[in-house]
């Protein structure tokens, strides 16, 4: 056995206290697998007088220079999360010569080339498995395993919370307010619960994927995002009906004609598509490839075990290299510069609620209103809710550009007999 790689851990929260049961759980098998006992040398705090049972026999510091500075650290590893003072610690490290991990998928969507250069710089690994996905892996089989492919699209369940919420909102027609107050009392969703029910959270992982599966560098002010504040229980229950499920998903596709678009909306997909039966605070991943066809990562998204897991793995991996001396193998993969779609262009089906005048004659006039924009229209229902000469009729159209259905929904609104669109929802992968 080799001696000891010793590596030194920034901030002790959830994922921080999982990394640290998984090495005192599987310490002799990983250090099998690396070929030398894995050692966690020093943990930096933000306040040492404060009492942290799960670090006792650890050296604490408050001092990041007390890491930088120690030549037998190898590896350092962030999850103290947030973009400042991260992303300078990592940066710092990697210039120090050490292998950087991380959980920090606001570092990694924001200064992924930064981070990447200086690992190039400085010939380290810089590795991110739990950026995505919390436990999944999908960074790895993106970047490794499935690279043998063209990929054309990515499509994620990537955000645990809003997945909880939509799946309560399904499965008992209870109303956005009452399923975000129960998220937060199970402690899925913060406080301020902002970053994951209006979609940014999801938006910082899929500008991470798609940058991958791509090859190409996409940043996170390229994703177009919309969160799920919008759906109503009504939504859901046609959505039911017609059969699909709703989900806020995250969207890649790469298209040679109409390049890179990558998006997180609420989306109506078929309940036969796999991503359908994702339910609770699980993830998943659906990737698709000229090669593998169609595969699909599932697993739990977050949770301070499962993230560990993808965390501790990275360290190995990092420790194999070390003692191999094969640092930095595998590189930036964004060496492409893809043109970027913009969001007029996008293609999708979708689903529009309308609430119009009970009339004869109004259903022509909501056709030939689509019509007039080359919006094509594959069904139209209306049912039983109609109140006091009100109906409500909901269209789904074929696939069409966004821009054509936001004219078509312009005209609609200018129409006397269409009393309010009560909503639009894109259908993803409806093959009909
Ligand atoms: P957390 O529970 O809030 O823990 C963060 C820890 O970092 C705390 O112990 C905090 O110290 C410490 N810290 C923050 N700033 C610091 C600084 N300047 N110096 C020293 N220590 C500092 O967060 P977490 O849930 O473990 O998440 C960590 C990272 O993993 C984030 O990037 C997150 O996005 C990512 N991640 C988390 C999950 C998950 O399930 N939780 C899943 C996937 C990815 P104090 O105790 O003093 O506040
Ligand atoms: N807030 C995220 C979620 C977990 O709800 O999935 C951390 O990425």
């Amino acid at each position: 056995m080799e001696k000891p790689i010793k590596f030194a851990m920034l901030g002790s929260g959830t994922v921080g206290t999982g990394v640290i049961k998984v090495l005192q759980e599987n310490a002799r098998e990983i250090a099998k697998r690396i070929g030398a006992p894995l050692e966690l040398k020093k943990v930096l705090v933000r306040d040492l007088d404060r009492k942290r049972p799960h670090l006792e026999g650890l050296a604490l510091t408050d001092r990041i220079e007390d890491i930088l500075e120690d030549d037998e650290i190898s590896v350092v590893v962030e999850v103290m999360g947030g973009i400042h003072p991260a992303r300078e610690y990592m940066l710092r490290a990697m210039e120090a010569g050490k292998s950087v991990v991380t959980a920090n998928k606001d570092v990694v969507a924001q200064f992924g080339k930064e981070m990447f250069d200086m690992s190039e710089k400085r010939n380290v690994d810089f590795l991110f498995e739990a950026s995505v996905g919390g436990g999944i892996p999908i960074i790895t089989p993106l970047k490794q395993c499935l690279t043998a492919n063209k990929i054309t699209e990515v499509m994620g369940i990537v955000n645990g919370t809003t997945n909880y919420m939509l799946t309560k909102m399904t499965e008992c027609g209870a109303e956005y307010d009452a399923v975000l107050k129960e998220a937060q009392e199970k402690g899925y969703a913060e406080a301020n619960p902002s970053a994951d029910v209006d979609g940014l959270d999801a938006a910082r992982k899929a500008a991470i994927l798609a940058s991958l599966a791509f090859n190409t560098r996409v940043q996170l002010d390229d994703v177009s995002v919309e969160g799920i504040t919008k759906i109503t229980p009504t939504d859901i229950e046609y959505a039911s009906t017609l059969g699909y499920a709703v989900k806020l998903l995250a969207v890649g596709k790469d298209s040679p004609e109409k390049g890179v678009d990558v998006r997180v909306h609420p989306v109506f997909l078929p309940k036969s598509h796999p991503l359908a039966s994702v339910n609770g605070v699980f993830n998943a991943i659906f990737v698709r490839g000229n090669a593998i066809g169609e595969a699909m990562f599932y697993g739990p998204g977050a949770g301070s075990l499962p993230t560990a897991s993808a965390v501790v793995s990275d360290v190995i991996d990092a420790a194999r290299d070390i003692v191999h001396e094969a640092f930095g193998r595998i590189r930036c993969t964004c060496y492409g510069q893809k043109k970027l779609c913009p969001l007029d262009d996008t293609e999708s089906s979708y689903y529009v609620r309308l609430l119009v005048d009970d009339k004869p004659g109004v259903l022509g006039m909501i056709a030939t209103a689509f019509g007039k924009e080359g919006v094509s229209l594959k069904s139209v229902v209306q049912t039983k809710r109609s109140v006091a000469n009100h109906a409500e009729i909901v269209a789904i159209t074929h696939t069409v550009e966004h821009r054509k259905i936001l004219n078509a929904l312009r005209i609609l609104e200018g129409l006397p007999v269409v009393d309010e669109i009560r909503n639009m929802i894109r259908v993803e992968n409806d093959r009909g």
